[in-house]
């Protein structure tokens, strides 16, 4: 009878782990403004799997953070769903299934980076002794723990990215939702981060799945694994690319030819996409 007993657990995490990480559904969202209704998102469909890398391009305003948050569950689609793990995401953030870093990092004022960093443990209920010796680890390895103290406007941008990156990690979620994270950045110290960014998933076991919101089409091929690319708004999905770059990826891939060659073709896509 064990095998009776032991069966069941099994066949449940075999389905588990065959669910999507993320799985958005002909997701439709319109604003209403003063000048009338802006629509966002015109039946958008992307899946996540666990442990894979997506990155989510097309033209400013066509949709991308709206899409971010209606995931995080922080808006409503008008129409079409989201799962996370088969999770709604207002189930999901609960569940702490996911951390999020927005566009600007977000981060609050008044906190020094190591209680920015504890702010979800804190909300999950971890003891003051966990949180510490857990805030210490996330800072060690964003190369921080000199800037435990300091408040947001006394670090720098890049520095700022990896306090809201590293305040994403906390809990360690399964999910990991990045909108621009290195937008702000000058191109050395973002180059620098997506290196940084590109080691650090492949320290993290399970692998998270990463739904990464970029406009730049390097920073798309260099970190996912398949980019998907929105049309201008109302965002459909325009195509898919797989990137068939070998993991571990080093951040020099980015200047093979291959890389380049993908970075065209998904420029290719964004171009045909006219009115
Ligand atoms: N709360 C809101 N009320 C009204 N309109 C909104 C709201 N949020 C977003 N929009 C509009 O929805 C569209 C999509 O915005 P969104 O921020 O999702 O674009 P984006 O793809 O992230 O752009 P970017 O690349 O510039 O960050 C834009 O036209 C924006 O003006
Ligand atoms: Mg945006």
């Amino acid at each position: 009878m064990v095998i009776a007993i032991d069966e069941p657990n099994a066949i449940q995490r075999a389905a588990l782990s065959a669910q999507p990480a993320i799985d958005v559904r002909g997701v439709t969202k319109r604003y209403q403004t003063r000048t009338g209704t802006v629509q966002a998102l015109a039946g958008v469909d992307v899946m996540v799997a666990a442990g894979e890398v997506v990155a989510l391009v097309g033209p400013s305003g066509c949709g991308k953070s709206t899409l971010l948050r209606i995931i995080a569950g922080l808006e409503q689609p008008d129409a079409g769903e989201v799962r996370l793990f088969g999770l709604a995401p207002t189930q999901a953030r609960r569940e702490h299934r996911f951390g999020i870093a927005f566009q600007a990092a977000a981060l609050l004022e008044w906190r020094d980076a190591a209680a920015n960093i504890a702010l979800p443990l804190e909300l999950a209920g971890w003891s003051p002794a966990a949180r510490a010796k857990r805030v210490a680890e996330l800072l060690a390895r964003m190369g921080l723990s000199d800037a435990a103290g300091r408040l947001p406007r006394q670090l720098s941008g890049g520095m700022q990215q990896r306090v809201a990156l590293a305040r994403a990690l906390a809990l360690a979620p399964p999910v990991l939702l990045l909108d621009e994270p290195f937008s702000a950045l000058d191109e050395l110290t973002r180059e620098q981060l997506q290196g940084e960014l590109l080691d650090l998933l492949a320290t993290i076991d399970p692998a998270p799945a990463v739904l990464l919101v970029t406009h730049n089409l390097a920073e798309a091929v260099l970190l996912a694994d398949r980019v998907v690319v929105l049309s201008r708004r109302p965002a459909q999905v325009l195509a898919e690319v797989t990137v068939d770059l070998p993991r571990p990826r080093r951040a020099d891939v980015r200047d093979d030819e291959h890389s380049h060659r993908l970075v065209a073709e998904l420029r290719a896509v964004l171009r045909s996409d006219r009115y």
